[in-house]
């Protein structure tokens, strides 16, 4: 058994499949979530994967106590942390609950590493950061300029990047990656874990397959007339397992002493971008299920065109994204239809 991780906010989510990934790389694992947008029996999900099961701590990385308290009770080498608000909308009208939630639970992990001998922590970012970026620097790379945010959501992305700068620029003994993901999407091949959306889905992926399964009437495309060859606006969708297996990379690099500076930061993408109209193709090839769409106005704070340069992930990192699109939508739909099987959705 390799090292012990602690994966804040490992019911959601990325942080599910992550725990996946670093348990079949052999990590031991432990899990912090408060549950306020996940379930606990993700936890049994994951081990039904995995045939091990993650310890689980119910604690909220607020709690500066409690979360000692895990440091106290298990070994801690590394930090994956997930935990965070992440409603872009709900930000803007609770900007404080996302500044505490976001900004303490970071700066609580930094306080407790060098107290127990924690090497490194890598953080969850976000493309966010490059807001829009000039055509000429697209694809995007981790030297482009950092954009006012949008959000206080995307604020915080940003204000955590440089609490982990100065932290370690001020000598605490611990490194960090920082990764920025592009948009995470689909769901684990088992569809025994994936994306359980609160409420109306503001994503894209998720409304989408609700709509193929007729949960909402039809979806609708946030404008055709962005300058891009179909009109509809481009992203960079990476798989929630490619991406997940990218915090693993990580993680060993951080351990394995093989970080070129204390703080790495690296895109997290497939390098390519894909219109909403092309992932629309790609759901109704994939799938066979024709999708009900209709085109609507642009959504306010829309990005017109983004997407990744990651060859420093490939190169650096030794991490590739290299699940088709086909395949990628395929799980999300599958994932879609286990939850109306088990009555979920
Ligand atoms: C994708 C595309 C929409 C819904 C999110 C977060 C952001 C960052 C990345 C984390 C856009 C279009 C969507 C719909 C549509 N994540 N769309 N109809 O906007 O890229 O950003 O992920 O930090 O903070 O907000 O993702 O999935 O909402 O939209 O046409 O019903 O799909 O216009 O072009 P987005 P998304």
């Amino acid at each position: 058994m390799k090292e012990t991780i602690l994966v804040t906010g490992g019911t959601g989510f990325i942080g599910s499949h992550t725990t996946v990934e670093l348990q079949q790389a052999g990590y031991n694992v432990v899990i912090v979530d408060n549950l306020s947008n996940s379930n606990a029996t993700v936890v049994d999900g994951i081990e039904k994967i995995t045939g091990t099961r993650p310890a689980f701590e119910h604690v909220d990385c607020l709690d500066y106590e409690k979360l000692e308290g895990v440091f106290q009770k298990y070994d801690i080498k590394g930090i994956i942390h997930f935990a965070a608000s992440k409603a872009v909308g709900e930000s803007v009208e609770k900007p404080l609950l996302y500044y505490r939630n976001n900004i303490v639970s970071l700066v609580n992990l930094l306080e407790l590493m060098p107290k127990y001998n924690v090497k490194g922590i890598i953080f969850s970012s976000s493309c966010t950061v490059y807001g829009q970026p000039d055509a000429e620097n697209l694809p995007v790379t981790e030297s482009a300029p950092i954009k006012k945010a949008e959000s206080p959501y995307g604020n915080t992305k940003q204000i955590n990047e440089e609490i982990i700068q100065d932290t370690i620029k001020s000598g605490s003994p611990i490194k960090s990656i920082i990764l920025r993901y592009f948009n995470p999407i689909g769901s684990h091949p088992t569809s025994i874990i994936g994306e359980m959306p609160n409420g109306v889905p503001m994503n894209l992926i998720p409304y989408l397959t609700q709509a193929a399964i007729g949960i909402r009437e039809c979806l609708t495309v946030f404008g055709n007339d962005y300058n891009t060859p179909d009109g509809s606006c481009i992203r960079d969708y990476i798989y929630v397992v490619d991406l997940a297996k990218a915090h693993v990379a990580a993680m060993a690099r951080i351990l394995d002493g093989k970080s070129e500076d204390d703080v790495e930061i690296f895109n997290i993408g497939t390098g390519h971008g894909i219109s909403v109209f092309e992932l629309i193709n790609s759901f109704e090839r994939a799938t066979g299920v024709k999708l009900p769409y209709k085109v609507g106005p642009r959504r306010g704070g829309d990005i017109e065109a983004i997407w990744g340069n990651v060859d420093k992930a490939n190169n650096v990192l030794g991490w590739k994204a290299d699940t088709p699109l086909d395949d990628i939508l395929l799980s999300a739909w599958n994932w879609q239809k286990h939850l109306r099987e088990a009555g979920i959705q």
